[in-house]
């Protein structure tokens, strides 16, 4: 007695099964049809009394089941809607095309320190680097500069505490004495990077800059190579009609040594107060390396001779950008350096 009450709880568990809301309005609907006040499974109790009483048991669980059924998956489908909805609501559009990465600028200092690298490289010279904390003897020494040479003085060189003995190094020449220490030639290198100077900071100046140094060491090097090799750099730096002077100097590693400028020209007042009334713009010095210099790393100079230079970096970077004051390289201030984005 009361099968079809058993019939009817497992068809509506089945019709439970089979629903499936879609939206939020439909699952209130299937709230309503089988949870709510006037809910589908209440009367079904009601048919208790009908059953035989060996079988209310199955009967109750079976009306439990039912229940429970539309109670999980109640709750499981509002969790999923709801979740879907707040995605969807919001302003969230996962299509859009992601904010631009913030891409930093090259330094003006490296821009042109790169130029002139690969001006070097494609004739042949190879780029090395090395320590800028220094003895005496790869500084000075070695270079040729004798004990009372008023660069060895404290007020022009930054020597390290409690030892002396070590200091920054003034001048990127010192790598041409590690090179000739450690390799035979031919040598042909340059090496760029930072020098120190007890230099009061101005506008003009810098207690830290940035140097190139360059070295070529073979047999037979003349003073002709040097002035060709320079003629070509300023070539590509400045363009096919450039004017070079060697004018005469001294350094103290080098025999004869030599200035180099370009030819400016005075065409306004800028070209006067840049060349000093003389149309003419010094870039760089150089020589011969000394051949005491070369006995004193290791190089026999009987058989060896070579060239060197060596230029300040920061001022060919203000004269390309036009900038007037060297301390805003080191400033690290944004709104300086991004006007160099386009730069490479
Ligand atoms: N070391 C020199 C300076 O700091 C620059 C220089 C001049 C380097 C002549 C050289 C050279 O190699 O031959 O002023």
């Amino acid at each position: 007695m009361g099968q079809e009450h058993f019939e009817e709880v497992e068809g509506l568990i089945a019709k439970i099964d089979s629903e499936n809301p879609s939206t939020l309005d439909e699952l209130e609907q299937f709230r309503l049809r089988y949870l709510g006040a006037k809910n589908l499974i209440k009367p079904l109790f009601a048919k208790m009394k009908d059953v035989a009483t060996d079988q209310r048991k199955d009967f109750g669980l079976l009306l439990n089941q039912a229940k429970n059924q539309a109670e999980a998956k109640f709750s499981t489908l509002q969790k999923q809607l709801k979740k879907r909805q707040s995605s969807e609501g919001s302003d969230l559009d996962l299509t859009a095309p992601g904010f631009p990465m913030p891409l930093g600028s090259r330094h003006p200092v490296s821009v042109v320190m790169n130029q002139i690298i690969e001006i070097f490289r494609r004739i042949g010279f190879s780029v090395v680097e090395n320590r800028e904390i220094e003895d005496e003897w790869h500084n000075f020494t070695a270079l040729n500069t004798p004990d009372d040479h008023p660069a060895r003085d404290m007020t022009d060189t930054y020597y390290l505490k409690p030892d002396i003995s070590r200091m920054l190094r003034s001048q990127t020449s010192t790598v041409q004495v590690h090179e000739m220490e450690s390799k035979e030639p031919p040598i042909r290198i340059i090496s760029p990077g930072r020098v120190y100077r007890n230099e009061t900071i101005s506008a003009r100046a810098h207690a830290q800059f940035h140097q190139v140094e360059g070295l070529y060491v073979d047999k037979e090097v003349s003073f002709a190579d040097m002035k060709q090799v320079i003629f070509y750099f300023a070539r590509e730096l400045y363009g096919e009609s450039v004017k070079i002077r060697l004018r005469p100097s001294y350094f103290p590693f080098t025999e004869p040594s030599a200035e180099v400028d370009v030819y400016w020209g005075l065409n306004n007042d800028d070209d006067y107060r840049m060349t000093k009334g003389t149309g003419w713009l010094e870039i760089m010095g150089c020589g011969m390396v000394d051949p005491n210099v070369l006995s004193l790393c290791g190089i026999d100079p009987e058989e060896y001779s070579g060239f060197a230079f060596g230029m300040g970096i920061e001022r060919q970077a203000l004269r390309k950008y036009k900038i007037n004051d060297i301390r805003m390289f080191f400033e690290n201030d944004v709104r300086f350096l991004r006007q160099f984005t386009s730069a490479h």
